[in-house]
């Protein structure tokens, strides 16, 4: 997508041909910086520390570290140590393992000397293949975003509530709940959308403010807990977010707080959709949801927040009594009975295990029992 004119990816190779560049995304909103990697280490602290940030990106960043790794070390042992210190990072992605098991099994059979130049490859058709992937959610999703517009919108506008960030700073590009609503805009349809502002991080407040502001698209930023109330109000046509990882039963994980979007949707008739690459379906979990960890971030994120000063620099400050106990839960899990419809790259279908297998027949015949 489009910064200041120039199209970029929120991840590449740099001129050197070897080391990463990455979009800084805890700078955003107010620099727009890139920064280098240049070692696995780089790679897992760019990852843990959420320089980049969203399921499909950290997959994408995690493949290139794997190709650092290499560098240092292409023996078996370095890989899997290497494969364990990136799936480490951040428990709860589904992305990050499916990439690195795709980055090993390419590179594992190959005599040493041809593991580098595998891995560089693997690395990069992954990026690749997300782009393609959400350009084709996106398309798939134009279509529920036109019949909205078409025969259910509630005002000149149609207004979409979405919860963390779902666009293209989370994939490679486009972004998986946000590439609808590109397409949307870019075919004329007047779109607006809600942002909840995603405690304790921001994403929505800080990422996708931003984002939808380069790309020209109107928005509102609200607090977290206003949804309920403008979904009373009719004044949400439809949710649309996306996903850390989806049980082979439909069950969504996602952002803190997206849960209870989808309870305030289904209370008011508002459609809830789940935009998901099949890169995010965790088929290993078949019922229930206790294989899913969630991440614990440091509290400091809850009892602190980071802004732009009067003087132009950006500072932390406390919240609350340094005293109290905070919690830090990172993402909830919505069960699948909440979720209207998922919007894939392979097209649309019911949220469930059955919507999922009739889009997916590879999978479908997996006994993924009881996860529990
Ligand atoms: O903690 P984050 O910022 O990595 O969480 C990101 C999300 O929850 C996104 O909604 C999810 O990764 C889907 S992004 C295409």
């Amino acid at each position: 997508m489009n910064v200041n004119g120039k199209a970029y990816r929120s991840i590449w190779l740099a001129s050197d041909g070897w080391s990463v560049e990455v979009i800084d995304q805890t700078r955003l909103p107010h620099e727009f910086v890139a920064a280098r990697l240049t070692s696995l280490e780089e790679a897992a602290e760019a990852i843990r520390t959420m320089v980049v940030r969203g399921a499909p990106l950290i997959g994408a960043t995690a493949a290139y570290g794997l190709c650092l790794a290499l560098r240092e070390d292409p023996s078996d042992d370095s890989l899997r140590a290497a494969a364990g210190r990136l799936i480490d990072t951040r428990p709860t992605a589904v992305n990050l393992t499916w990439a690195v098991r795709r980055v090993q099994d390419a590179v594992m059979p190959l005599p040493e000397g041809q593991r580098i130049e595998a891995a560089y490859e693997c690395a990069a058709e992954i990026c690749d293949e997300d782009v393609r992937t959400n350009q084709a959610i996106g398309r798939h999703g134009l279509t529920l975003l036109r019949d909205h517009w078409e025969h259910r919108r509630q005002h000149d506008r149609l207004n979409i509530l979405t919860h963390c960030n779902a666009g293209w700073l989370a994939t490679v590009d486009w972004g998986t709940a946000l590439a609808p609503v590109y397409l949307a805009h870019d075919h004329g349809m007047p779109v607006h959308v809600w942002v909840d502002e995603t405690r304790p991080r921001n994403q929505g407040a800080s990422l996708t403010a931003w984002e939808l502001l380069q790309h020209g698209i109107s928005h509102t930023v609200i607090v977290d807990n206003a949804g309920g109330h403008l979904m009373q109000r009719n004044l949400v046509d439809c949710c649309l977010v996306g996903t850390d990882r989806t049980t082979a039963a439909g069950d969504v994980c996602n952002k803190i707080g997206t849960y209870l979007k989808a309870l305030a949707a289904r209370d008011n008739n508002v459609p809830f959709y789940v935009a998901l690459p099949g890169s995010t379906i965790d088929w290993s979990i078949g019922k229930g949801t206790a294989g899913i960890e969630i991440e614990q971030r440091d509290v400091a994120e809850v009892t602190g927040i980071a802004g732009l000063t009067a003087r132009g620099e950006v500072e932390r400050i406390q919240l609350g009594p340094a005293a109290s106990p905070a919690a830090n839960y990172a993402f909830d899990i919505t069960p699948a009975h909440l979720v209207t419809s998922f919007i894939t790259e392979r097209g649309i279908c019911p949220a469930g295990r059955e919507g999922l297998a009739s889009l997916y027949p590879e999978h479908a015949g997996v006994d993924v029992g009881e996860a529990r």
